[in-house]
């Protein structure tokens, strides 16, 4: 699926965007006391130091009403005001309803329309193709985004293979006309052939809880590691390239590269093939490890504050993820500003 945006004229961009990460940091080391691995190994293999991890009992609506509440303030509306929630996640609150319906009724947003949506670490991007979409066709005038996933409750910590890689976090963008800038194409996809290569086999239709699944640890994280990092080197690139293409740009018309904070070798590969120099990119996996969802509007809210991103930057973001899902936006920035984010909530 790829469109260029705004080619009718109409506008619509982030008016606001706020994020929110547990306070627990969890370091390698502490990981290194679960499984057989090293600092010195998860740093050399991914680059990520640390993580967040939510605390029991804390889920999903409620770290992102934080990042909700940042984003809404920071565009100076009141919940009231939106015509749809979109919740991007993989770890709701429960199977169903959906996290969307929570988060909406703890904001005030009244009878708003809400749902989930399921791209994995896409899904922030997704829900912004789709937000995009509502406002151009007349659905909505403003929308809600949230990108947020605690992957760290779907985690077998006896896994060295995925235990390291994952962390907790929250990010929420309002969508909505703007005067300046806006989104100027999308790009989506996905390949199911690869669709056991990252699942949590069990807890849904197919295979629902019993005794035997908790035994067989099947309600927890399965990955093929290698598969799934040849995958994303490979349509990182290629889904880049696709965006800028149908925005008539090149690599080095981008001034800010967003990359879902995967695994930083992913990100190097992403960026060398690409030719964008590496002061341009977004890099904070090493701090929050893989937040799925929630890792671009995590990238977003602190370029914002530290100054990277300002009004009249071309901004790219590309996601990977489970499904195999992949998809980038591209736009340029407004004069959106960042709530408080301030990395320690939840
Ligand atoms: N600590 C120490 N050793 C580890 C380890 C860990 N945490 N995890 C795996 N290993 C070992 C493996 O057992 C293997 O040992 P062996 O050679 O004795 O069999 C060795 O390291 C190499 O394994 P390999 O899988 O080739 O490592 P890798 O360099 O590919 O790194 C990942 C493994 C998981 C970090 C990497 O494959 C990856 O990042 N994949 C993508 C995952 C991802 O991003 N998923 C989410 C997508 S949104």
């Amino acid at each position: 699926m790829i469109a260029r945006a705004a080619a009718n004229g109409l506008k619509v961009g982030i008016r606001g965007i706020g994020a929110s990460v547990p306070s627990r940091i969890v370091s390698n080391s502490e990981i290194a006391e679960l499984v057989e691995t090293s600092d010195e190994w998860i740093v050399e293999r991914t680059g990520i130091r640390e993580r967040r991890v939510a605390e029991p009992g804390v889920g999903a609506s409620e770290l992102a009403v934080p990042a909700a509440r940042d984003a809404l303030r920071a565009a100076q509306v009141d919940a009231s005001s939106l015509d749809l929630v979109i919740v991007a996640t993989i770890t709701p609150d429960m199977p169903f309803p959906a996290t969307a319906a929570f988060l909406a009724d703890e904001l005030g947003a009244g009878k708003v329309a809400a749902y989930d949506l399921q791209a994995g670490c896409t899904g922030f991007v997704y829900a912004l193709s789709q937000a995009y979409g509502s406002i151009a066709a007349g659905l909505a005038k403003r929308v809600l985004v949230v990108g947020v996933d605690l992957l760290t409750k779907y985690l077998d910590w006896h896994d060295r293979g995925t235990c390291v890689l994952f962390g907790d976090g929250a990010g929420a963008a309002v969508v909505e006309t703007v005067g300046e800038g806006g989104f100027l194409g999308f790009e989506l996809g996905n390949d199911g052939s690869h669709a056991d290569d990252l699942c949590v086999p069990a807890g849904g239709t197919r295979a629902p809880a019993t005794t035997a699944t908790v035994d067989q640890k099947l309600h927890t994280m399965r990955m093929n590691g290698r598969e799934v990092f040849k995958f994303a080197t490979r349509v990182m690139v290629t889904s880049a390239e696709r965006v800028l293409g149908i925005a008539g740009m090149q690599p080095e018309d981008v001034d800010l590269y967003a990359p879902h904070q995967a695994n930083k070798r992913i990100i190097d590969h992403a960026v060398r093939q690409l030719g964008i120099p590496s002061e341009r990119v977004i890099l904070n996996v090493d701090r929050y490890g893989n937040t799925s969802a929630a890792s671009i509007p995590i990238c977003l809210a602190e370029s914002l504050r530290n100054g990277m991103l300002r009004p009249g930057t071309t901004l790219l973001m590309t996601g990977v993820g489970t499904g195999l899902s992949w998809g980038s936006a591209l736009m340029v920035w407004g004069d959106a500003v960042s709530g408080s984010h301030d990395g320690a909530r939840g």
